[in-house]
């Protein structure tokens, strides 16, 4: 049955749902969703049963919420928003009430150091190398982080030369998917073993393109690999979409690139949500900030809140 802290994640995974109906339909009194959501009040173990049996009409499945669905943001064209997106992404997803771990695969640490870690002292190439826990860093009560930094550069052959190297991110991830509801994996801008690794373990990936003729050229070999990963060691990968990124909203090229991409990948999820250039994103990442902690008001914040709200309906 559906426990309180399921259907907070499943109502506010779908802030259009009209409360007051659904309390109707449930037969529980009126404000109960409204308290628990806006004051953080409990739900009465009492209405518990009606609410499963009223939440379901909406699309509520445990299945949704036992595991963590893994995303991979991927793209090895590099600088086109990937790491940004995983911060944004996350907090967000974050906020709409679900756990949520990032993953940095990229030596580069962006992702870490974003957050304020360096020089991890554990970091995921160590779990991978010497099967020692998952190291996890909280960001909030609901946001992890699982760093890593240059050192990763220096064992990558190391791994790639482990026995079951591909499958050893996914092993790791089998226990950390039962305490987060998203896991979503910042990857290197390369299809090396980190990429490689990181979508086996996947049960998804999204891809975020600038649209430029350069980002867009590499684009079909990128939908090559993921389809190659899925033929050869992991069949349930999917691609969970398309998002545009670091979008002149007002340029003749990338309106037109942008319709170009929508017609040639109509088979794939391509998001409504774009993802603007905006300075306040670098001055975030600056200030080793999130956009809702640097800046809630912006614009950027909104198009990455948008996004999240859009990826938890598809
Ligand atoms: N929408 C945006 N508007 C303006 N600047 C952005 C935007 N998105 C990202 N940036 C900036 O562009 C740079 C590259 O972004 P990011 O690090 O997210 O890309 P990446 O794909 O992860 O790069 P890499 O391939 O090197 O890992 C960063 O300086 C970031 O602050
Ligand atoms: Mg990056």
């Amino acid at each position: 049955m559906i426990t309180p802290e399921k259907a907070i994640r499943f109502l506010k995974s779908k802030p259009a749902l009209n409360l007051s109906q659904i309390e109707k339909e449930a037969g529980i009194p009126s404000k109960t969703l409204h308290k628990a959501l806006s004051e953080q009040k409990d739900i009465p173990a009492k209405h518990l049963q009606s609410l499963d049996t009223a939440l379901r009409k909406y699309g509520y499945s445990d299945a949704q919420f036992d595991k963590a669905q893994i995303i991979s943001i991927v793209n090895h064209k590099g600088g086109v928003g990937k790491t940004t997106t995983v911060i944004n992404l996350g907090k967000a997803l974050s906020l709409l009430g679900n756990r949520v771990l990032l993953i940095d695969m990229d030596s580069q640490g962006n992702l870490s150091q974003c957050f304020g870690v360096h020089d991890p002292q554990e970091q995921i190439i160590d779990a991978l190398l010497h099967n020692t826990p998952l190291p996890l860093v909280p960001i909030t009560d609901t946001l992890y982080l699982t760093p890593s930094d240059i050192r990763m550069a220096y064992k990558e052959s190391e791994l790639a030369n482990s026995i079951g190297a591909d499958r050893r991110l996914a092993l790791k991830l089998e226990e950390a998917r039962e305490n987060f509801d998203y896991i979503l994996i910042d990857c290197p801008p390369s299809l090396g073993i980190c990429t490689t690794c990181s979508l086996v373990a996947s049960s998804s990936c999204l891809v975020p393109i600038q649209p430029e003729a350069s980002a867009y050229h590499g684009v079909e070999s990128l939908f090559n690999r993921i389809a190659e990963i899925r033929t050869y060691i992991n069949p349930s990968l999917t691609v969970k979409g398309i998002v545009f990124t670091m979008v002149h909203k007002n340029q003749s090229v990338h309106k037109s690139m942008m319709a170009h991409i929508r017609e040639n990948y109509k088979n794939f999820p391509i998001y409504n949500s774009i993802i603007e250039v905006s300075t306040v994103i670098k001055q975030s990442q600056v200030a080793k900030e999130d956009l809702y902690s640097y800046s809630p008001k912006s614009v950027s914040w909104q198009q990455y809140n948008q996004l999240a709200t859009e990826l938890i309906a598809l």
